[in-house]
């Protein structure tokens, strides 16, 4: 097998990279060692910023967001029951959209499917080799027998714990590592959601998000300490938890139900530089992590693989190598941004045992701040909607 392009990885990176490569004609396969099903069943991310948008549009996969996705116009803050509206229509003109990262995926797997490009899923010990050199190659077995593809880049598109990352030689690569000593319990259920805006709360019983998908189904989110074991949660245990840490009216306003999902997702910052390493290019989760606080993961992921696919698109159809050696440069400005924004929301929003009652009052303080200064809103504005 020969490909241009061995994009390891059939997450929401890997899909919209080898959905821009096909749209320009750049053969690409995609490896990916779990099934649709499975890559489907993940629930993670739901908030889109105007650059997703654009780009599933450009990728010509934004229909069915646009019909069943929400506009959201702001988001509402809260310390300890106080609430704070951010809206960034008025502040900066700008929306943001609710639409799961399941359904992206879901659009980017179906336009694959119409196009017949090639994907491999449950494909088993996936390795990559020499690309540093003159024979740049990916191996896999699938059914019990081996395979190998030939290509000319690989585009390491295989999250946080993926094989690409982790091939690169120990002093090629820098990494930049925060783990939080907490993590987020989350619970899909199907009511409609408790307010009309996402709710960020602060409380001292630890950090709270209200989050939808759809008018019927609602996404929402407790503070658990980092080695938390979801078998602990009962589904009444979490909306008690819950309702603990919210304005009492909304508190009183909650829908809850039996939960169709339940998971616990750890906390971390992480960088890696570069991002490429002579024909091996990161991607997504394969090159950063940020805290979820700030809704930034799947959509830094997107303008990782906006920014690779220009990059790929020039190198094979205009002979040019401008873009790819400019890529981990230019894309690590905009993912320190991200770093930093999503830093920022996770220490205003979460309980940090070990800053005592002085973190607690330089959080108000923070939370008092925002709330009285209009160009601090607009900044929080700018970063939630979308860095430029
Ligand atoms: P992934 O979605 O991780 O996809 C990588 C793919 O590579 C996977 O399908 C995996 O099976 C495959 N793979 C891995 N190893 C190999 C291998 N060796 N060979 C072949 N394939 C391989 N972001 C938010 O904004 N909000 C959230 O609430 C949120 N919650 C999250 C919860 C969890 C548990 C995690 C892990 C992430 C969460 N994120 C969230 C982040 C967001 O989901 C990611 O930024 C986004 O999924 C990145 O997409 P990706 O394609 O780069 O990586
Ligand atoms: C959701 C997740 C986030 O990380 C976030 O900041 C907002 C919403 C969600 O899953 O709905």
């Amino acid at each position: 097998m020969r490909t241009q392009v061995a994009i390891i990885g059939g997450g929401p990176s890997g899909l919209m990279l080898g959905r821009l490569l096909e749209q320009a004609g750049v053969d690409a396969v995609i490896i990916e060692r779990k099934s649709p099903d499975y890559v489907l069943g993940r629930i993670r991310a739901g908030v889109l910023e105007q650059g997703t948008i654009d780009l599933l549009d450009a990728a010509g996969v934004g229909a069915r967001m646009h019909e069943e996705g929400l506009i959201h116009t702001g988001v509402d803050l809260a310390f300890d029951g106080e609430m704070l509206n951010i809206n960034f229509d008025k502040l900066i003109g700008k929306h943001v959209m609710v639409y799961g990262q399941t359904e992206v995926t879901r659009d980017l797997m179906a336009a694959r499917q119409r196009t017949g490009s090639k994907t491999i899923y449950e494909a088993d010990d996936v390795a990559i080799h020499d690309f540093d050199g003159a024979r740049p190659r990916v191996t896999f077995t699938k059914d019990g027998v081996s395979h190998m593809l030939e290509c000319d880049v690989i585009a390491g598109c295989d999250g946080y714990h993926g094989v690409c990352r982790a091939s690169v030689p120990e002093n090629a690569v820098t990494t930049f590592e925060r783990v939080y000593p907490f993590g987020w319990l989350g619970v899909l259920v199907e009511q409609p959601p408790v307010a009309e805006e996402l709710i960020y709360a602060h409380h001292a019983r630890g950090f709270a998000l209200c989050s939808m998908r759809s008018n019927t189904r609602s996404r929402y989110y407790v503070q658990v300490p980092g080695d938390e074991d979801v078998k602990n949660w009962s589904d009444e245990r979490f909306w008690d938890e819950l309702r603990a840490r919210l304005n009492p009216a909304i508190a009183e306003a909650l829908k809850t139900g039996p939960s169709i999902e339940k998971s616990v997702a750890p906390l971390r910052s992480f960088v890696a530089e570069p991002l490429r390493f002579g024909s091996l290019f990161l991607a997504g989760d394969a090159a950063h992590i940020v805290p979820p606080t700030g809704a930034k993961g799947l959509n830094l992921a997107m303008s990782d693989v906006k920014a690779l696919a220009e990059a790929l698109i020039e190198r094979f159809l205009e002979g040019s190598a401008a873009g790819v050696d400019s890529y981990s440069p230019t894309v690590l400005q905009r993912i320190w941004k991200a770093e930093r924004f999503s830093w920022w929301m996770t220490s205003l929003l979460h309980t940090f045992p070990e800053t005592g009652n002085f973190g607690r009052r330089i959080q108000r303080a923070e939370f008092d701040y925002l709330g009285g200064s209009v160009a601090a809103q607009q900044s929080l504005a700018e970063n939630y909607v979308g860095l430029p």
